[in-house]
């Protein structure tokens, strides 16, 4: 199995770039294996370094392993173990590894040969910046948006469209075939419901439906009246049932109230430029539910409870929260509808991984769905990858629910148009529209306002609540979006000073040695390192799916090039003419790595780069 995944690396070489990290955990894992055959079974660990002064990476891995070595009866100090770990390194890591320290009980620090930074560079410049191997191609079903028919799309389903949008991104980009569905709530009772009443107050709903504002606000009426007049409830049921039998008026009504909120979907997921996401709603799943609930009977987890079916997840009574399957007049749930959904998902769509973009607030009834679905042995967790990735709360500035001023819901397509309106006073404010023109001006506008928007989502750890705010997330000082599109089209407008054209640029990277750069001054030295740690920015997140470990490396990013450019001049100028003088090519070469890793970056969450601003 490694053997095949080494060739298929290596096979893969040119396509991809390799981590340090892994580079350096692979030499120390051969070192623990001769040093200690004993514990061979034990896997070290490398991460970055805490401090610069302690070198560029760490390996940790020494109390852990005297732990190890303390269980199977012998006691060795875990600096003695670091010493050991670094003398049997093996000899093929002297081209990469300067030196080590000790340091403490037995930490080592591990300094990197400049030598091998500046072939690793010469690599990244010469080939552009790829993406880390991180296996064979892999089915990822990407379950995002989702939000429900002819009701308001409200923030939630923005943080899920903005995630899920990303981790979609990040998937493709490492290679895997994506499939991004919007999981919508386009049936059950409230169809029945709403049909019911625009019968009687909107006589056309045969051939035209009103906009999904007044769509929406018939919804709100139309749960009143479910809530307090029997007689309007009793016939919504009936409606529903005449609705599922796909009943030829209802159902029209149906699919026209199902067009008229796309329209409105379909407008946000422009503004955000969400493109290849499929509608699946849980109505596809409707004919499917029967014949589920059929084969969860076969896999004998289902029982009956006072007239309802029901099934306990982990397959014991009493554990957990059980999932209603069938309820007692016949009718089928949420649960239901997600479990055909994840069986048609693992067996019709045959994905290795399908991962659940929803608000935190359901991980209750997903632990229980993926539990259940363990349990009837549908599938294996070692085998496959399927995961809620939860968010938590957007909060107003109050660190309330985030609510309009009257207590509403806010209304997405208003939100993201006071962004524009935003981003636009911002960009003004900085005498843009003076520098620009006009299409530049708007390409600007709106890589900034939906760039901010998407950021300010992104660049919080996504299990935590985070405070909405403009103000904030238009900080051009700040770890925001518009910080990170200035500094790109910085670096981009310093490339363009030295008055060499893209071709030339393209042939100079392309033709690139490590001999012909002269790397040496500290701060080169620290960019290109800095830039190399992209592959295993992306290997964290792949894990992790937490976005904002990519958000923080692009925002350092910035900061390490800020500190470059102070000292290490691209371009220089006579001081009387202004003429250009010389051009250092290899800080040239460093400015564009930046920028394309940068745009790399920008690709994976989303953002627009735009190249002047
Ligand atoms: N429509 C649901 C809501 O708005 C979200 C659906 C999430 N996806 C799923 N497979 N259940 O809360």
């Amino acid at each position: 199995h490694l053997q095949r995944a080494i060739n298929e690396q290596s096979k893969n070489s040119g396509k991809n770039m390799t981590s340090l990290i892994k580079i350096l955990k692979n030499f120390f894992q051969e070192s623990l294996n001769s040093s200690y055959p004993q514990l061979s079974h034990c896997t070290v660990d490398v991460t970055p370094s805490t401090k610069i002064t302690f070198g560029d990476y760490q390996c940790n891995s020494a109390m852990a392993l005297s732990g190890e070595m303390k269980k199977l009866g012998a006691k060795t100090a875990p600096r003695e173990i670091a010493q050991n770990l670094v003398a049997k390194l093996p000899l093929s890591s002297s081209e990469v590894i300067e030196k080590t320290e000790i340091a403490g009980p037995g930490f080592i620090n591990i300094h990197l040969k400049n030598s091998f930074v500046l072939s690793e560079l010469t690599a990244l410049i010469t080939k552009g910046v790829r993406p880390p191997y991180v296996g064979p191609t892999k089915r990822v079903i990407v379950d995002m948006s989702s939000p429900n028919i002819a009701k308001e799309m409200h923030v939630g389903h923005l943080r899920s469209t903005i995630i899920g949008d990303s981790i979609s991104r990040l998937c493709s980009y490492v290679g895997h075939d994506v499939l991004k569905l919007n999981h919508l709530g386009d049936w059950g009772t409230q169809f029945g419901m709403l049909i019911t009443h625009l019968i009687e107050k909107f006589p056309n709903y045969k051939t035209e439906m009103p906009p999904i504002s007044d769509l929406m606000e018939f919804y709100r009426e139309s749960k009143k009246r479910f809530d307090s007049d029997e007689e309007f409830k009793k016939t919504a049921y009936q409606n529903v049932v005449r609705l599922q039998a796909k009943e030829e008026d209802y159902y029209k009504a149906w699919l026209l109230i199902c067009h008229e909120s796309f329209k409105a979907f379909n407008k946000i997921y422009k503004y955000l430029d969400v493109q290849n996401l499929v509608n699946r709603g849980e109505s596809f799943y409707q004919d499917l539910m029967k014949d589920t609930v059929e084969m969860l009977d076969r896999n004998g987890v289902t029982e009956i409870d006072e007239g309802r079916k029901i099934a306990w997840p982990t397959g014991e009574k009493g554990q957990g929260v059980p999932l209603t399957l069938v309820k007692s007049d016949g009718g089928f749930t949420y649960d239901t509808s997600d479990m055909a959904a994840l069986r048609h998902r693992l067996f019709e769509e045959k994905a290795d991984w399908i991962l659940y973009c929803v608000d935190q607030g359901q991980s209750t009834h997903f632990d229980a769905i993926y539990q259940t679905a363990q349990t009837a042995g549908w599938y294996d967790p070692k085998e496959k990858r399927v995961e809620h990735v939860g968010f938590g709360l957007v909060l107003g500035d109050d660190k309330k629910k985030f609510k309009t001023r009257s207590g509403d819901t806010v209304r997405l397509q208003e939100l993201l148009d006071e962004g524009l309106m935003r981003s636009e006073k911002k960009l003004k404010e900085n005498n843009r529209d003076s520098v620009l023109t006009p299409e530049e001006f708007k390409a600007a506008k709106e890589a900034t306002a939906f760039g901010c928007i998407k950021y300010a989502d992104l660049s919080h750890v996504r299990t935590h609540d985070y405070v909405f705010s403009f103000d904030r997330m238009l900080d051009d000082k700040g770890n925001t979006a518009i910080y990170l599109l200035y500094a790109y089209t910085r670096i981009r407008s310093i490339v363009k000073n030295t008055n060499l054209s893209k071709e030339e640029i393209e042939k100079l990277a392309a033709n690139a040695t490590a001999e012909s750069l002269p790397i040496d001054h500290p701060r080169e030295i620290r960019l290109a390192k800095f830039l190399l740690k992209w592959p295993e920015v992306i290997e964290t997140v792949y894990k992790t799916l937490m976005v904002n470990s990519l958000c923080e490396f692009l925002y350092e990013l910035a900061g390490v090039f800020t500190e470059f450019y102070e000292k290490c001049y691209v371009v220089e100028k006579d001081r009387t003419t202004g003429e250009i003088v010389k051009v250092n090519t290899h800080r040239l070469l460093l400015c564009e790595a930046t920028a394309n890793v940068m745009r790399a970056g920008f690709d994976i969450l989303g953002l627009q780069a735009i190249d002047k601003m």
